[in-house]
């Protein structure tokens, strides 16, 4: 009997450790799983769309040729001035190509018919269309939401010039060029 205080002082701090143990394990889980719902409250806000669609335009390269002077300026084109299309051609064995004013072209177009159209379209090179027959659905749409958020501005880009024919505007020749020996 004379150990039974000793013993009840043993369980008193072990009992006193696993609580203590517990409440420093759990805490932190508690503070990721509160920080974890509230980021899921809003999924897929129209934000979050927006953000998307200057991701995807970004690290697709459209601004490389549909943005003028974005190559230049190493990418710091404000978005005010993006995707407004370009009247330097392209000049190559198709004729010469302009990258059109993708503002302008997604504001004649619901969401659903940027869908389709993009899904099918297959324009003139250097026109990578392929790139967007590749492209998720809601990618497609996250850049459609973009455009829209950016708003129609600017002028449409000049019209295709067939081969041999005039050329009035500044071009970049897009053609191979094999060194001769
Ligand atoms: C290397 C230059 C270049 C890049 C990169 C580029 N485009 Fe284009 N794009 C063009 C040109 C030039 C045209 C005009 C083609 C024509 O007249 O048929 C065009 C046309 C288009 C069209 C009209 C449909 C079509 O197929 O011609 C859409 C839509 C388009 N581009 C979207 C995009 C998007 C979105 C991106 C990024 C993923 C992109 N482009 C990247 C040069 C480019």
């Amino acid at each position: 009997m004379k150990y039974l205080p000793r013993i009840l002082a043993v369980v008193a701090v072990a009992v006193l450790c696993i609580v203590v143990h517990d409440a420093v394990a759990t805490e932190p889980l508690l503070r990721v799983e509160t920080k974890k719902k509230s980021v899921t409250k809003q999924p897929d806000s129209k934000k979050s769309k927006i953000d998307k669609g200057r991701y995807l335009t970004e690290i697709g390269g459209c601004n490389d040729c549909h943005t003028d002077g974005f190559m230049m300026n190493n990418g710091t084109t404000p978005d005010a001035e993006r995707l407004l299309g370009s009247a330097m051609g392209f000049k190559g064995p198709w004729g010469v190509t302009y990258p059109l004013n993708l503002r302008l072209l997604a504001a004649n177009m619901t969401e659903d018919e940027w869908v389709t159209y993009t899904r099918t379209t297959k324009g003139a090179p250097p026109m990578p269309w392929w790139v967007l027959h590749s492209m998720e659905e809601d990618h497609l749409r996250a850049i459609h939401a973009y455009l829209m958020y950016l708003g129609p501005k600017g002028e449409p880009a000049p019209s295709p010039i067939p081969p041999g024919e005039p050329i009035t505007t500044p071009y970049i020749p897009f053609e191979p060029v094999f060194p001769t020996k």
